[in-house]
């Protein structure tokens, strides 16, 4: 039997209808994936991202999703942004954090301003983001907030010190926050992905690459953003009520 991914996800969770959803970097890959899976749950979307043209073009494409270019570096931008569209959606029930780009490089190559921006890139606007929604959802008595991790440093990968410190410092933060927000009936999880088939990711991958993916992962298929976002589904649903201060992978296995 050939092992495909799940690409067509049939879950429909009921207590999605109606959500007012932020989700960050949402013009592609991943984001892109969440986005369109909150919108055919019937939820309200509203996504952030840098790439203007493929965020516009993918709002285009879903009726009542609503779309703002911005550059989550810039603290006062995205804290605007966010207002705007939680306006634009009538407020906000969930947040996830998925923006972040994995650039390589080598320890001799850091400078303190390159780690200051790849820190701003990975890490920091989680945190603002999410405190840019925290008022609201204590308000309304009930929040959920998925931040993105990565499985990068739990093997160690090659050349990537910055994203890894980052993506560590996430599952860190997401305990700290599901602590401090669990008494206000706020969730706040992080979604840890293995190796996704994005365009981003594909262009790194020679088919000796995909090869030596498949043979560390327990399941023989490429994970699809469809896959990431089926469980995304489950954690900002009524489903995963008593989930929280956790790191769910993704990942088919990866070890
Ligand atoms: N694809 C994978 O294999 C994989 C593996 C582990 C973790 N992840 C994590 O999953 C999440 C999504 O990953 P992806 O593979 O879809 O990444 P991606 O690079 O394909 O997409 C990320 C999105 O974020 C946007 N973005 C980047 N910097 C931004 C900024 N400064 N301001 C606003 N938007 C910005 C990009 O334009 C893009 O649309 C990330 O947090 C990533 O670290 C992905």
């Amino acid at each position: 039997m050939k092992i495909t991914s799940m690409t067509n996800h049939s879950a429909i969770y009921p207590s999605l209808k109606g959500k007012r959803v932020l989700i960050t970097g949402g013009a592609t890959g991943i984001g892109a994936g969440l986005v369109e899976a909150f919108a055919g749950q019937g939820a309200h979307v509203g996504f952030l991202d840098i790439d203007a043209p493929a965020g516009e073009t993918l709002a285009a494409s879903l009726p009542g999703a609503h779309f703002r270019a911005c550059d989550l570096r810039d603290l006062d931008a995205t804290a605007a942004v966010l207002a705007e569209l939680a306006e634009a959606i009538g407020g906000v029930d969930v947040l996830v954090n998925n923006a972040a780009r994995d650039d390589r490089h080598t320890i001799e190559d850091v400078t303190p301003a390159y780690w200051d921006e790849r820190m701003a890139t990975n890490l920091r606007h989680q945190f603002f983001a999410a405190q840019a929604v925290v008022p609201a959802m204590k308000a309304q008595g009930h929040g959920v907030i998925l931040n993105f991790g990565s499985i990068s440093w739990h093997l160690g990968l090659p050349d990537l010190v910055l994203y890894q410190t980052a993506k560590a410092a996430v599952e860190g933060m997401t305990r700290a926050m599901a602590r401090d927000l669990g008494a206000d009936n706020i969730r706040v999880n992080t979604i840890v992905p293995g190796n996704v088939e994005t365009p981003r990711q594909k262009q790194w991958y020679t088919p000796e690459g995909e090869a030596e993916i498949m043979a560390a992962q327990c399941l023989k298929a490429r994970i699809q953003p469809a896959d990431v976002a089926a469980l995304a589904m489950f954690l900002a649903s009524d489903d995963g009520a008593m989930c929280t201060g956790h790191d769910y992978f993704i990942d088919a296995g990866w070890r």
